[in-house]
């Protein structure tokens, strides 16, 4: 049945269509098909996932362009004008925005801020380019660089199924920040995705756990001996930030944390059960990197993992 008509057919209820003698319903399904009962939003969980793929979340309405996943709802996820302004407290788009055309990705935010509750939280998952660019460069061999180049461009299965686009840190920050998201805040999985919460209507502010760190339990980071970490501020001048480090020491030799950048240094001995470090920073608008670097012997760990941090990046 042509979409328009089944919608149509659909509005009409189920208690008139049940007066269409029965023979007369059965032939006309089979020639037409089924009418679509209307999208009614309030049927479904306060919780969106977009783009959802074969990942459907129970809780969720789970969104996609492709009825072959059975979606709950199969929409655009650039525009979902059958989807409510602000009703949304939970957004999920995981590995979905590298599949839009590149200038429809600010659409696409726009749009799902507008979904977004007050506070609602948004969870992206998006490849990091250059974190895409350090996995091609560690192994020289063609089946390597071709796994990376298969990651790098989409599985390539369907429409819908193709990257399109890449980000950087500063790029996805910038890009939240214009479409009304704030408090960002990043850490890199498996060193090439950007796993990424941001704030409906938080302050332009974005805290990136950048290469060195990989993810722990309970908020907290495990780093290398060397790590990055990087604030992306969105406001139109420079801000003052408090950056909190809860840093404690990996039970190896580790003794001394430096951490280094937008003009600050500071050093502090690491316990095991560590004083929180503050550090008052002015942050001009853009990323500003800091560089953080044990001193001490390695520990014996593959990952040479060196110590283990929480933090959070606020005004000041
Ligand atoms: C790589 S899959 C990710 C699926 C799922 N989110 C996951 O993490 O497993 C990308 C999904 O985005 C969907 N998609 C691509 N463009 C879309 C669009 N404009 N609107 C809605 N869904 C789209 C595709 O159909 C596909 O299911």
């Amino acid at each position: 049945m042509p979409p328009q008509l089944n919608e149509l057919a659909g509005r009409i209820p189920q208690r008139w269509r049940q007066r269409v003698p029965m023979r007369l319903r059965n032939a006309l399904v089979d020639r037409l098909g089924s009418p679509r009962e209307p999208f009614d939003p309030d049927a479904y969980p306060a919780r969106v996932n977009l783009g959802c793929g074969y990942d459907k979340r129970p809780g969720f309405l789970n969104v996609d362009l492709n009825d072959f996943h059975d979606p709950d709802l199969v929409g655009d996820v650039r525009s979902l004008p059958a989807l409510p302004t602000g009703r949304y407290t939970e957004i999920v788009a995981q590995d979905v925005l590298e599949h839009l055309d590149r200038n429809d990705g600010p659409r696409a935010l726009a749009e799902w801020r507008r979904l977004a509750a007050p506070g609602g939280k948004l969870t992206l998952r998006v490849p990091d380019l250059p974190g895409v660019l350090r996995w091609l460069q560690r192994e020289d061999t063609a089946d390597h660089h071709r796994t990376v180049i298969h990651h790098m461009f989409g599985t390539q299965a369907y429409s819908g199924d193709f990257h399109l686009n890449g980000f950087t840190e500063l790029l996805l920050c910038d890009e939240l920040f214009r479409a009304g998201f704030g408090a960002v805040e990043m850490e890199l999985r498996d060193e090439w995705l950007w796993e990424v919460e941001a704030i409906a209507g938080g302050p332009p502010l974005g805290l990136v756990w950048g290469p060195g760190f990989y993810p722990a339990e309970q908020g907290r980071r495990w780093a290398g001996a060397e790590a990055e970490l990087v604030i992306c501020s969105g406001a139109e001048g420079p801000v003052d930030v408090a950056l909190n480090l809860d840093p404690s020491r990996h039970p190896g030799a580790q003794t001394r944390l430096t951490v280094e950048g937008a003009a600050a240094s500071e050093t502090v001995a690491l316990e095991v059960h560590a004083t929180p470090v503050e550090l008052r920073v002015s942050v001009p608008p853009g990323a500003t990197r800091f560089s953080l670097r044990t001193e001490g012997e390695p520990a014996t760990d593959g990952r040479v993992l060196a110590f283990q941090t929480a933090g959070r990046a606020a005004l000041a």
